[in-house]
């Protein structure tokens, strides 16, 4: 089997029919919420990938972004005794998977291709379990930005925001430009992204100790009342048909004019590029203001099953496909997201992207780095759903900022 997986991308199918003539139909089945048209387009990089190494693609698609409901069908799936052969996945939820058990070992792959070299340790926090390789990761996302229409930034005054005063300024500009300001979605997750940069805006120190250390002082502190205060004022600027609205809806708003801005991850910028706008040109990426120098991150993984022996030889197929440097250039410059390995040159990639590799860097270096919560990488799962709970909530106007902040320090500490 070793050199089966051991093939890279490029392999050509008749050398994997000479090198493995007695593979069965190799095929993966794998479990994804990627379903927007950058997303899609970006997977399409991987299956086009490994269908060209003859191994057939099983798609198992659950829409809605950060994946909560593919989670959701994964537990019906993996309680019927009928696990996928790979499931994107993030952060925290690999930890859980591994830690009851369910997941294969792609360590052989690892060490032979070198991963331990060339993946960023905080990703490598979730790659590993137990010493063993669990998961390959496809991509750095970060969650800190902001993704505005140029024309509507030009007509605002031509200045990006970089402090949470000036952006209040352009958003008062655009609401007087008659253009919905702020294009947002109404979903828990949605709200919990926003929620996260606003956050790090108030500090790195606040994010982690609020975020990371859940630190009951910081979770109902007056600062934290500050950032529910300052999450009520970005939705006076929601039209009002943001509730429910898929992110992708969010981004297509600002793509056509109809709104002048959207604070989301970089996947964002997928959709962009799928429209055929040119970063600079036609939309602008900054980071959230006040968080320049910061990094939130969220990295994609797969998420290896412990499957039958006949699926193992895929498996590791598309566990190697999806190191292999090429691929990470090919994928991310769709996707929007940088690559997981650290050894990747940045030409390839747009101003955005090149931006994005730069930051991820310099904050790895500075101790900016955090994980991002409503993507799974800052608290358990448990912790999120409970900051998401009060964080929706209040933008529903169910909480003011002082009780939002109780709340939330409620909250958090039950679902220690
Ligand atoms: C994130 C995921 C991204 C993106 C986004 C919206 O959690 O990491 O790849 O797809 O959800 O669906």
């Amino acid at each position: 089997m070793k050199f089966q997986y051991a093939l890279k991308a490029s392999a050509s199918v008749a050398v994997l029919c000479i090198a493995a003539p007695m593979a069965m139909a190799e095929e993966v089945e794998v479990l994804h919420w990627w379903t927007s048209g950058g997303e899609a387009a970006a997977l399409n990089v991987l299956k086009d990938n490994l269908e060209a190494q003859g191994v057939t693609w099983q798609d198992m698609p659950v829409a809605g972004g950060s994946g909560v409901e593919a989670m959701t069908v994964l537990r019906s799936r993996v309680t019927s005794g009928n696990a996928p052969t790979a499931v994107q996945m993030l952060g925290f939820d690999i930890k859980d998977w591994a830690t009851e058990g369910f997941l294969g070992d792609l360590s052989e792959v690892a060490d032979e291709e070198g991963w331990a070299e060339v993946v960023p340790p905080a990703l490598q926090e979730f790659s590993k379990y137990d010493g063993k390789w669990i998961a390959a990761p496809v991509n750095v996302h970060s969650t800190n930005w902001m993704w505005i229409n140029k024309s509507a930034l030009d007509a605002a005054g031509g200045e990006a925001p970089e402090t949470w005063d000036d952006l209040i300024a352009v958003l008062d500009k655009m609401q007087e430009n008659g253009i919905v300001p702020l294009a947002h979605g109404g979903q828990a997750w949605q709200d919990g992204t926003v929620f996260d940069s606003v956050v790090l805006g108030l500090g790195d120190d606040f994010y982690k100790a609020a975020i990371i250390d859940q630190d009951p002082e910081a979770l109902a502190s007056d600062q934290m009342v500050e950032a529910f205060e300052r999450m009520e004022k970005l939705a006076t600027y929601f039209d009002p048909n943001f509730s429910g609205r898929d992110w992708n809806l969010a981004s297509a708003m600002v793509i056509n004019g109809e709104a002048g801005m959207q604070a989301m991850g970089d996947w964002a910028k997928g959709e962009f590029l799928r429209a055929d706008l040119v970063p600079g040109e036609d939309f602008v990426c900054i980071r959230f203001p006040d968080t320049q120098g910061s990094v939130l991150f969220n990295s994609d993984q797969f998420a290896m099953f412990d499957v039958s022996e006949d699926k193992v030889g895929a498996q590791k197929l598309m566990a190697s496909a999806v190191m292999d440097p090429d691929f990470q250039v090919a994928f991310n410059t769709v996707k929007g997201s940088v690559p997981a390995r650290t050894d990747v040159a940045d030409t390839e990639f747009d101003d955005c992207g090149k931006k994005g590799m730069a930051d991820l860097a310099e904050a790895a270096q500075n101790g900016t780095l955090h994980g991002s919560m409503a993507h799974g990488h800052g608290a358990s799962s448990n912790i999120k759903s409970a900051i998401f709970d009060v964080v929706t909530a209040h933008v529903n106007g169910e909480f003011s900022a002082q009780e939002a902040a109780e709340e939330l320090a409620a909250a958090v500490e039950a679902a220690q």
